[in-house]
């Protein structure tokens, strides 16, 4: 149904994996400590585009989320 594929992702592990499986898939990001999160994120849309399909709010949301899950 449409709405369903235009209802807004309503989680941040729901926004992660709608925004940042636009250009490959799921990324395994198990093996980066901490630390690193934010500055893969910010590589992303920096350098590799995801600024078109990532907003600065939503890149927020993903790193507090990824860095939550990290070592
Ligand atoms: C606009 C396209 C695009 C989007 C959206 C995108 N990426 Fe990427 N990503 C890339 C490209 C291009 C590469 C490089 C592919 C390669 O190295 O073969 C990459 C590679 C990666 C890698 C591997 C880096 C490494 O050192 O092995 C990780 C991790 C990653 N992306 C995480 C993410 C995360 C997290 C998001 C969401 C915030 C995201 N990507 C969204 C384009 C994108």
């Amino acid at each position: 149904m449409i709405w369903q594929r235009v209802r807004p992702p309503r989680t941040p592990e729901e926004l992660f994996r709608r925004r940042c499986t636009r250009c490959h898939g799921l990324p395994d990001l198990s093996r980066f400590a901490r630390r690193q999160i934010e500055g893969i994120v910010r590589t992303m849309r920096e350098r590799n585009g995801a600024d078109e399909v990532i907003t600065e709010e939503e890149a927020a949301v993903i790193v507090k989320y990824l860095e939550g899950k990290a070592k």
